[in-house]
């Protein structure tokens, strides 16, 4: 794992757009995996403005989000697929028909599963995997008992993770129990794992999911098995790191080829 640490989120947030746009520079066709939430806002925002200002050019770029609200219609403002459209996919020159978001309305989930892992895999795999983490550490929606090697498929939300959704939905009778989303084995595959947190409240599911031991109890330690994965934070995320200082030291001290 490499552990970057911003003082702030917009810092933090350039960061990530300059590894996405980099991966897309050198693979015109690569495959992104996206995730929803507050976290990626700034991510999405930067990578736009590049589009715009600098031609980056998403016109062979295929993507696979995270997740998506069971029973939602996609046109519904709370469902993932508005949250895509209005905050990335209308500022960019993706073909509709490259994107990829589990259907909310299908009507056989487990097939659903299974057709948007085999899409996935026909798409060569997800080249760079976008993730926010819940205060109860989920990835995805891959709620706290989760497999550590388990696929897309339906999921329950927890009462916490319904409460934080609550304002997207005008309270929290309205969140949706249920939700479909890749599993961590999916996430596991993908060839990069660039994950951010911001704000004191992501603190503790940080510092357990980068330091504490492995544990289906907390997803996001899942990504202590990657071969690739890159953490990226602001102060208040990393301020119960005990290894702070060293990440810092690590990141400061990287060959210039190697710099973001
Ligand atoms: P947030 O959600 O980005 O809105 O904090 C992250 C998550 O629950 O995975």
């Amino acid at each position: 794992m490499e552990i970057i640490i911003q003082p702030d989120s917009q810092q933090a947030s350039q960061i990530a757009a300059r590894i996405v746009a980099k991966i897309v520079k050198e693979k015109p066709d690569a495959v992104l995996g996206f995730a929803t939430g507050n976290t990626p806002l700034q991510l999405y925002k930067n990578l736009a403005r590049m589009h715009r200002e600098e031609g980056l050019d998403f016109g062979r770029v295929t993507t696979f989000n995270l997740d998506e609200y069971v029973g939602i219609p996609p046109v519904h403002p709370s469902s993932l697929h508005s949250y895509m459209w209005a905050h990335l996919f209308s500022q960019i020159n993706i073909p509709r028909e490259r994107i990829n978001i589990p259907d909310s309305l299908a009507t056989d989930i487990p097939a659903l599963c299974r057709q948007y892992e085999q899409a996935i895999r026909s798409a060569g795999g997800i080249d760079a995997q976008v993730l926010g983490i819940g205060t109860n550490g989920h990835l995805g929606f891959n709620e706290p008992s989760s497999s550590l090697y388990s696929r897309t498929r339906i999921k329950t939300l927890t009462e916490e993770t319904r409460l934080n959704n609550a304002a997207a939905f005008g309270g929290h009778d309205n969140v949706p129990l249920h939700v479909i989303t890749m599993g961590l084995g999916t996430i596991l595959d993908s060839r990069l794992c660039l994950l951010m947190a911001f704000g004191k409240k992501k603190a503790k599911a940080i510092a357990l999911s980068a330091e504490g031991p492995v544990t289906a109890a907390v997803p996001g330690t899942v990504l202590q098995l990657h071969p690739r994965a890159i953490i990226i934070l602001d102060k208040e995320a990393a301020s119960e790191l005990k290894m702070a200082d060293y990440y810092t030291w690590v990141y400061e001290h990287k060959p210039s080829w190697q710099k973001y």
